[in-house]
């Protein structure tokens, strides 16, 4: 039998031979079950797989033309996983190929288990999906689809501490108590849905809630130099035009990457950072509100800042355990802190977490959007600049000069509170949610969830302090790929 073109067409990119072939880039995960030589189970796996979109089963006539000509000798059944197209660079490398695994042919149960295993599928020998996938199946069928007014519906306005609308009004996340939401019940209508939510008395046993002021962190923190960034007016990592920084004439973007760049005029530009003690972070906060359409200012903002043992914030941890009514069976990345005194704006962007923030001083207007379809966010790759800072008798300044090699790719190139909708028409059927959390409050921010967040500073101490922890997400999702799907992460099968 005569390999069709198609299937000709995807082995040739499993064996790295059409990287970039168009077959790829629609279909980049998945396998090719090749049987050489043989003809046991042939007709029987095709039906085990007859509606398995990830398996395909085809007979190999003719292995020399691929890659494996070594390792496909013996008669036998083979699995080729495909490998996931590289989106993560730009540049045209091929795509390395997959050994192929021999299986056993014993029986057609091993068998299916064997390909199951590889292809990451849940075929039983009947063609049927086993529990396992049903749940899976259930899960992704069941995600959470935000719905409400649109981008276009709603005027956006940041001033001196404030974000407000003009036109409908933004709907809220839900919030509910931890005394009536169990465990199962988060797992099952918030994790596995995808679906933020608020839980207003998650952390109640925290210490730092009593404890955290500027005094108490003087005295804990002390001399040790702890990484700040430092942003203009406030805002931290926005897109920006090119031309704006002075190194644009000479860093132009080769042509071959141009052409690959959704937006090749926008750069995302990056805080700088110094170390500094913390007292001298304290004397670059703002202590009176300002106005960031009419002032511009250098804003400090210890951001991002892991609590690990290699850095000060280590001997904080106690005063924050981690929340593991909720998070248990979620495998923790980092737990990291944020400090800075309110009047920060970090810019629209996804992360690669579950995460659960628990909001210590101040609060955090969280503007979300949900990832079901990115092509309104224009997820893609942006080109980066990182400010080069300049300092002079304490006093900081940021300057336009540092274009990178590296993209973003997970940052939106849409000023969400100043949209050009020529630029970016699709912005405007987007549907923002309002998460708003005050202290005492955690937010279950899911996995993939585009964000923007407004600080604002507590009334006391002009602060906002926040404790974060990023878990392993429960969904995967290839990006950049605006209309990639969220799946359900193999690490967490044992979960299904
Ligand atoms: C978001 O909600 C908070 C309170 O929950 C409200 O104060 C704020 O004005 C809302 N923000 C926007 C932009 O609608």
């Amino acid at each position: 039998m005569r390999l069709s073109p198609t299937v000709l067409s995807i082995w040739h990119s499993v064996s790295g031979l059409l990287a970039t072939s168009q077959i790829e880039k629609d279909r980049t995960k998945g396998c090719v079950v090749g049987l050489w030589k043989t003809e046991a189970f042939y007709s029987d796996l095709g039906l085990v797989y007859a509606d398995e979109p990830a398996v395909i089963i085809d007979e190999i006539d003719d292995p020399s033309f691929s890659p494996y000509q070594k390792t496909v000798n013996k008669p036998g059944i083979y699995v080729f996983e495909m490998k996931l197209e590289n989106r993560k660079c730009l540049m045209d490398l091929p795509v390395a190929p997959t050994q192929p695994k021999k299986v056993s042919t014993k029986s057609l149960e091993d068998l299916v288990g064997e390909i199951n295993e590889i292809c990451k599928t849940f075929r039983k020998k009947d063609g049927f999906l086993n529990f396992k996938g049903i749940h899976k199946q259930n899960i992704l069928e069941n995600l959470y689809h935000f719905d409400g007014p649109t981008m276009d519906e709603i005027k956006f306005s940041r001033g001196k501490n404030f974000w407000k609308t003009e036109g409908a009004q933004i709907p809220k996340c839900e919030k509910r108590s931890a005394k009536k939401l169990s465990y199962e019940e988060f797992r099952h209508s918030y994790v596995e849905r995808n679906k933020p939510v608020i839980i207003t008395d998650a952390a109640e046993h925290w210490k730092a809630f009593s404890l955290w002021s500027k005094k108490y962190f003087l005295e804990k923190l002390d001399a040790a130099k702890i990484h700040v960034k430092l942003g203009e007016s406030g805002v931290f990592e926005g897109p920006e035009v090119r031309n704006l920084w002075h190194d644009a004439a000479k860093n132009k973007l080769p042509e071959k990457l141009t052409e690959k760049l959704q937006f090749p005029d926008l750069v995302m530009a990056r805080p700088g950072h110094v170390q500094l003690e913390i007292n001298k972070i304290f004397d670059l906060f703002q202590t009176t509100l300002k106005d960031p359409v009419e002032e511009s200012w250098t804003s400090a903002y210890i951001e991002y800042t892991p609590m690990k043992s290699s850095n000060a914030f280590a001997i904080l941890k106690p005063d924050v355990p981690e929340i593991k009514k909720y998070f248990h069976e979620l495998e923790l990345h980092h737990q990291n802190i944020w400090i800075g005194d309110g009047q920060t704006l970090g810019k629209m962007h996804f992360d690669e977490f579950e995460n659960g923030l628990i909001m210590i001083k101040g609060s955090k207007q969280f503007l979300l959007y949900d990832p079901r379809d990115n092509r309104n966010l224009y997820e893609g790759h942006i080109p980066e600049a990182k400010f080069e800072i300049e300092e002079e008798y304490g006093e900081y300044k940021l300057i336009r000069n540092g274009l990178q090699e590296s993209t973003s790719m997970v940052m939106a190139p849409v000023n969400v509170l100043d949209p050009d909708y020529v630029k970016f028409p699709l912005f405007k059927n987007s549907k923002p949610m309002n998460c708003t959390v005050g202290p005492g409050e955690m937010l279950f921010l899911p996995s993939y969830w585009w964000h923007e967040v407004q600080s604002f500073p507590d009334l006391d101490e002009h602060l906002n302090i926040a404790v974060n922890f990023w878990y392993e997400p429960f969904f995967s999702k290839e990006f950049p790929c605006a209309t990639c799907p969220l799946d359900i992460n193999p690490k967490y099968f044992d979960l299904l």
